[in-house]
């Protein structure tokens, strides 16, 4: 395709601005997609992703639109995640493509989110175009939004499109401006290939699925690639582009976006941000910028019946197949028995990653406390990397350890700006920047992850009803005054309850620890003694005391049935126990215990 009639953009929004409603319009109008085949969202292809509302794998679209010049272009859509946990890939394709649509919410304005992703899209050099949608709502405000735009981002808003990508207005006149305003890229057609590797993903018909964007040169079917980072070959079978379903074609050149499969087994093989090029006499420069997907967030992952262990085997083997940023390693607790330590990129992969085993897969999970990875300094001057709390080595050899941080920016609606600054001041954040737009409130803070890990989401979201925003970036690792707290219930320490704690805040973590296990914990026959500790040292006990009388004893003399029925209930409940020494913890205290108020 010649070069000048190609426009490739993404769009950037926060989670529910109308990202996918707009790119299914875009593709309906240019008659990509006949209408009675046009499904609701037919980017958001995974089920989870549709409940959760969020974007995890990137997609693309390539749309043949005939604009009022007369001239048919080539507009490649790519579909950037949208959650700050996969800020690698969003800026990797960002990389790929020249333009973007900014779509922000006219009746809600520019959220933190939006922010975050239009940075990667001003550091990746694109041309953007401003889009306010939902104009159909009454509380729309292009006038309000588009200054919003201005002060808090920094870019000329004036010409701002509106549309509704629900009615349809102001979706002709988007695709002009795409024609219009975005720049064709540019490229070298007799240079050797030169490609970035955008995304890949796992087809069960096809195998790995790479997303490439051809720089410079042809790729063609038939050929032989090289991977750059780690020099492996590949035989590409097939080349095609999505519109949106595959279409198979024989090649792609310069400033093209489509997809090659090259029987590739595993989407590990494939690293987002990597260059393909010939096998022999490649280019010469790989494309700068290339890092493996580094995993910030590390739990254990445990299944609740223990006979479910090489089902869960299974189930992560195969997610991981498909998500080449989520590493695991095989972990064995004293108290929970086999599992696996896994590392995600954040948060919310953990999440998506555990609700996918337990869902997909049937398999109830116990969780142990997220926790970040620490730097630890020896005293013989070397450093290693601590993923698990419980692999703490003795403090003797220990010289000091570091913890990584993050910058923190939140939008927040002036009247819960006291307490969002509370919360972050509660977890050691020290604020960087207070600004205003309107009637919002943007903080930004330096903040210890393992302060986030926890729950931060959750509270910000209930001490601000929901109207907050918030968005991360890592900034790296400082020193601290970091200790492992132990817990104990009867004497035995709980190994999937230690944690990391600053030493200023352990007594109070310890005790709200043991007072919810106190409560979490049912009575035994006997007294239990909890208590979390510091070294050898207890810093918060509670007792438990034992159960005064038979549970079934208030039905004596009662019917039998009755009694049946308590005795199987306490059995399915037993279920959901694990047991640590003597005594039985239920499944659910480990969460909980590990969630602050
Ligand atoms: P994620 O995929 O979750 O990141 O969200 P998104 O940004 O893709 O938003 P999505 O397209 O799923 O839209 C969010 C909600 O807003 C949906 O309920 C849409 O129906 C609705 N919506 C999108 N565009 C418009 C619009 O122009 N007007 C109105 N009234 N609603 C819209």
């Amino acid at each position: 395709t010649d070069l000048n009639k190609i426009r490739n953009f993404s769009i950037v929004a926060h989670i529910d601005h109308g990202k996918s409603t707009l790119a299914d319009r875009l593709i309906q109008e240019t008659g990509t997609v006949k209408e009675r085949d046009m499904q609701a969202q037919l980017l958001d292809s995974m089920d989870i992703e549709r409940e959760r509302g969020i974007t995890i794998k990137a997609n693309t679209v390539r749309i043949d639109y005939a604009a009022d010049d007369g001239e048919t272009y080539v507009l490649n859509l790519i579909d950037t995640p949208g959650h700050v946990d996969f800020a690698y890939e969003v800026s990797r394709s960002m990389r790929a493509v020249e333009g973007s649509l900014l779509v922000v919410d006219s009746s809600q304005g520019v959220e933190a989110q939006t922010l975050a992703n239009v940075y990667h899209a001003i550091e990746a050099d694109h041309e953007i175009v401003p889009v306010l949608n939902k104009i159909d709502l009454p509380a729309a405000d292009c006038d309000r939004v588009a200054e919003q735009i201005e002060d808090v981002i920094g870019i000329d808003a004036s010409g701002a499109i509106q549309v509704s990508a629900k009615t349809g207005q102001g979706i002709h006149e988007t695709l002009e401006a795409i024609v219009k305003e975005l720049p064709a890229p540019t490229g070298t057609l007799d240079a050797p290939l030169k490609a970035m590797l955008v995304d890949s993903w796992y087809d069960s018909y096809l195998g790995v699925i790479v997303l490439v964007r051809i720089m410079d040169g042809v790729l063609k079917k038939g050929m032989k690639v090289k991977f750059m980072s780690n020099n492996t070959l590949h035989h590409v079978d097939r080349i095609g582009v999505f519109r949106p379903e595959m279409q198979m074609i024989d090649s792609l050149g310069p400033g093209e976006i489509g997809f090659l499969t090259a029987s590739i087994k595993q989407v590990r093989d494939t690293r987002v941000g990597d260059t393909i090029t010939n096998e022999r006499n490649g280019t010469p420069e790989a494309l700068d910028g290339f890092k493996p997907a580094q995993p910030v967030v590390f739990c254990g992952l445990f299944p609740v019946d223990s006979a479910e262990f090489e089902d869960l085997r299974d189930a992560i083997d195969k997610l991981a197949l498909n998500d080449a940023s989520f590493s695991f390693e095989m972990e064995t607790s004293a108290a929970l028995g086999f599992g696996f330590r896994c590392g995600f990129l954040g948060l919310l992969h953990l999440e998506v990653i555990r609700d996918r085993i337990e869902r997909e897969y049937n398999i109830e999970l116990i969780t142990t406390a997220p926790s970040v990875v620490y730097h630890i300094h020896m005293r013989d001057g070397t450093m290693r990397e601590l993923h698990n709390p419980a692999d703490m080595p003795d403090l003797t050899h220990v010289d000091h350890l570091e913890e990584p941080r993050i910058k923190a920016t939140i939008l927040v609606p002036d009247e819960y700006l006291g307490d969002v600054l509370k919360l972050c001041q509660d977890r050691r954040g020290i604020q960087e920047d207070l600004t205003y737009a309107g009637s919002r409130a943007m903080v930004v803070y330096d903040l210890p992850l393992n302060e986030v890990v926890f729950d931060f989401y959750d509270r910000l979201k209930s001490v601000t009803k929901g109207y907050a925003s918030f968005d991360y970036q890592m900034i790296g690792y400082r020193e601290d005054n970091l200790v492992k707290m132990s817990v104990l219930v009867n004497d035995e320490p709980v190994d999937a309850l230690s944690m990391m704690v600053h030493r200023d805040r352990a007594e109070m973590r310890g005790r709200a620890m043991v007072e919810k296990l106190k409560d979490l914990i049912p009575r035994h026959m006997f007294k239990i003694p909890i208590q979390a500790a510091i070294g050898g040292k207890v810093i918060a006990r509670e007792t438990l005391s034992a159960m005064r009388k038979d549970v079934t004893a208030k039905c004596y003399g009662g019917d039998a049935s009755r009694k049946r029925k308590l005795l199987d209930k306490q059995k399915a409940g037993k279920k959901k126990m694990r047991q640590f020494g003597k005594v039985d913890i239920p499944q659910e205290a480990f969460i909980s215990a590990l969630k602050m108020d």
